[in-house]
Formats: C-alpha cells, structure tokens, sequence
C-alpha cells in the first residue's frame, strides 16, 4: 500500500467512526418523552405469554394439555413460582387472545368461555396472585379480536371495569378489525384512560404502532403518553427467519424507535420463542442477547412444564437479565453491521456497556471478530480501560483491556457473543 493509499484509508476509517459515534451519540443522548403516568414498566415487562407456542388452540377434548384454558395457567403459574422464574423476575403470567366466550353477557360484559375456565378469571387472578404472580389478559381495540372473538370497540370503560375488578395487571391490547386509523387512535387512548380511572395498577400493552404502519408514522411520543409498551413490527414466530426479521426491522427503524424507549414505556419486539422447535441453541442464544440488548419485554411463550435445562439456564440467566433490566433504561442500537457481522451495543447504569456481535452468516463454521474498544461507547466504554466479563455463549472473565487495544472473539454461524464492560479506573 503507497503512502496515499495509506492515508486515504486511513481519513475513510476515521470517516466511519465518527458518522457511528454521530449515530450513537444521536440515539443514546436524546431525553426521554413523558411516558405513561401509571408508575408501571419502569424496567421492561417480564413474564409468560401464552400466543406464539399454544395460539388459539380450544380443542380441550383432543388436547386437553395445550388447550387455551385455566388448566394450562394453573400450571404454568404453578411452575413460574416453585422453578425459579419468579425469583428471576418472570413475574407477569398472561392470557392471550380465545379466552373469551363467543358473546358478552346479558350486561354487556366480557366473559371467559365458561367450559376452558370453569372458575372465570377472578378464581384464576386469586390463584395467580397466591403465587406471588401477576395476571395478564388480552382483549381488541377493533370490533373483534384477532381470532373472531367479541372487540371492546364501544365498551372500553366496561371492559376496563371488569379487568379491574377481576383483579388483572396487565391487558394486551390488539388492534384488529378496527375500521380507521382515527378509531384506531381514539380507542387505543380511550382504554387507557380507562385503564387509569379503575385506579388498578394495570400494565397497558399496545399494538398501536403494528397496525399505523402500513398507512402512517407512528407518533411514538405520543404512543409513550399511553402505552407502556408497544408492538412495531410482525408477529414472532419459532424461527430464525422471523427473529432475523425482526432484528432487521428493528435497525432500519432504530433512529425512530430506539430514543422513545425508556422507564415506564418500551419498544416490544415479541416474544422470545426460546424453549420451543424452532430455534439452533446459537440462535436462541442470539434472541436472549439481543432482547436485552433492545430492552425488550421478556414475555416467554414456551411450555414451561417441559423445556430443556438448557433453555431454561439461558432464559434464567441473572446477567443477561441484569442488562435487559438495567435502571438506566436506554434502549441499545446497532452500531455497524460489516463482513456479515453486527455489533450492537447499550448503555448501563454506572458507565457500564452491554455490547454483543451477532455472526449472521449462515454458511461455513465459527469466524473471528475483533472488535477495537476505541469504538465502543463512544469512545468512552473502556476509556481509559476496563474489565470486559463475556456473559454469553457462556460467563468468563475476560480480564482487564486499555482504550487502545482490541478484542479477538469466535462466534457461532448466526450466534452472538454478549459482553459486559465495566470502567476498570
Ligand atoms: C395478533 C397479535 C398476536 C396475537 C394474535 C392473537 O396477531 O399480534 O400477538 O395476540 O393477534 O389473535
């Protein structure tokens, strides 16, 4: 290389860094929007979500064990308290859509179909509230839900009543069958002044932004005055495929979405499908570090009653809880993507840095990475050094690193390597 050469690339790479540093600083250093007033997700929401592994299965008869009903959240409440979720913080068990009966009562209300849940929901809250749990449940802005049953559209204040009194803690709030953007809006903000006036601390899960989309631009600050959490993009699936995509969406988007995130509202991304089929280990290990890296809702959709010590490890793991749930609440961002390779990065409470470099390429074996510190944090995570802990694929003490060295790590085809910095001086 001449000297030209030289230099040339050298002013490009500098080049580079800093339009990164501009991103980050961009994302990282906006003030948080007013969020929702009702003192609740001031970390993100965590716990169990029945939707992506039991759907709207209600055939009791043929499968008496994955049907949508009160056996199911029995049990699953049951195993969230005596096998360690709860004491990790999975603390929110929530129903999803087809719980209802096919028609409101002859007041109006909601009821659970009498025939999956003989006991209705306030015996189920009371149970889930013995466990020291909470219960979630699901109802539709629209004049339906997703799956056909009865909508609130026109019964927000009754719906929001009956939740209450029922003793609820959290409503997903769907946003199907609703017939213009404007309803859309009214409806979801309706509910949640509803929610307020029961004076029931209720987390409100929206679906808002999902179904804006495809005709308008969310107005995320406004969303946050209303929501404690929210859904951007497609459902999650148990695929690779589909947690690529969300990842995907989520970059494209992140100078919109990453800078509304923060206590008391949150981006939602879904599920973590963790414990299911359709995930590698590498690539399960890839949706824990990066929902946390994203400050995502850790809401798990698996069978609790019959996942493998290794998912279950992975999902109870402390650090990568830890970083999910740091007090500083600020979402991360993806801070390059090159050669197949993206490092993401978030930053914690105490000047602490969560950083994990994801290989996306899905051919041939693991591949080494070196990352240099200099570019992490803003120049600022190991500045003017730090201790460096890798907390997955699995913990280990990396040791002590100056400013200006750099990090060699192998990663998995579609795995990650997650680590956390901390100032060392
Ligand atoms: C929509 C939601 C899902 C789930 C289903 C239920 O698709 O996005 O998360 O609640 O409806 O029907």
């Amino acid at each position: 290389m001449t000297a030209t050469m030289k230099l040339v690339s050298r002013v490009r790479r500098l080049g580079c860094v800093l339009a990164f540093c501009f991103l980050a600083l961009f994302l990282w250093g906006l003030p948080v929007a007013r969020a929702l007033d009702n003192g609740l997700a001031m970390t993100p929401t965590m716990g169990w979500l029945h939707w992506e592994r039991f759907m709207c299965n209600v055939n009791c008869q043929e499968e008496p064990d994955s049907c949508v009903s009160e056996k199911l959240f029995l049990q699953i409440a049951e195993i969230m308290a005596s096998d360690g979720w709860k004491d990790v913080g999975y603390e929110y068990l929530c129903i999803d859509d087809c719980w209802m009966a096919p028609k409101r009562d002859s007041e109006g209300r909601l009821q659970a179909d009498s025939k999956r849940f003989p006991g209705g929901i306030r015996r189920l809250a009371n149970y889930v509230h013995s466990k020291g749990l909470k219960l979630g449940i699901y109802a539709d802005v629209g004049n339906k839900t997703c799956a056909g049953f009865p909508g609130s559209f026109g019964y927000y204040d009754i719906d929001a009543e009956t939740f209450a009194d029922w003793g609820v803690d959290l409503l997903k709030f769907d946003g199907c069958y609703c017939d213009s953007i404007k309803h859309l809006a009214d409806g979801y903000k309706h509910m949640s002044l509803a929610l307020n006036r029961t004076g029931r601390s209720i987390v409100y899960s929206c679906e808002w932004p999902l179904y804006m989309w495809p005709i308008f631009k969310p107005n995320y600050t406004e969303i946050r005055e209303y929501c404690n959490h929210w859904r951007n993009f497609a459902d999650v699936y148990d695929s690779w495929q589909s947690i690529r995509s969300i990842l995907d969406w989520t970059t494209s988007n992140q100078e919109r979405i990453v800078p509304v995130a923060g206590p008391g509202g949150w981006n939602d991304p879904d599920m973590l499908v963790i414990g299911n089929f359709g995930l590698s280990r590498d690539q399960q290990i890839t949706q824990m570090a990066l929902w946390a890296i994203m400050a995502a809702p850790l809401l798990m959709s698996n069978d609790l009653r019959h996942i493998s010590l290794e998912a279950k490890a992975l999902l109870q793991d402390k650090d990568v809880i830890a970083i999910n749930q740091d007090p500083l609440g600020k979402q991360g961002y993806r801070l390059r993507k090159e050669d197949n390779f993206e490092v993401w990065e978030r930053p914690l409470s105490n000047l602490a840095w969560a950083v994990a470099m994801v290989n996306l390429q899905e051919i041939g074996g693991p591949r080494s990475y070196t990352i240099s510190l200099t570019s992490l944090g803003q120049g600022l995570a190991c500045n003017p050094d730090c201790l460096i802990t890798q907390l997955l694929p699995v913990k280990r003490k990396l040791g002590f690193y100056e400013w200006t060295s750099s990090l060699k790590t192998q990663i998995n085809p579609t795995g990650t390597v997650l680590l956390r910095l901390e100032r060392a001086s």
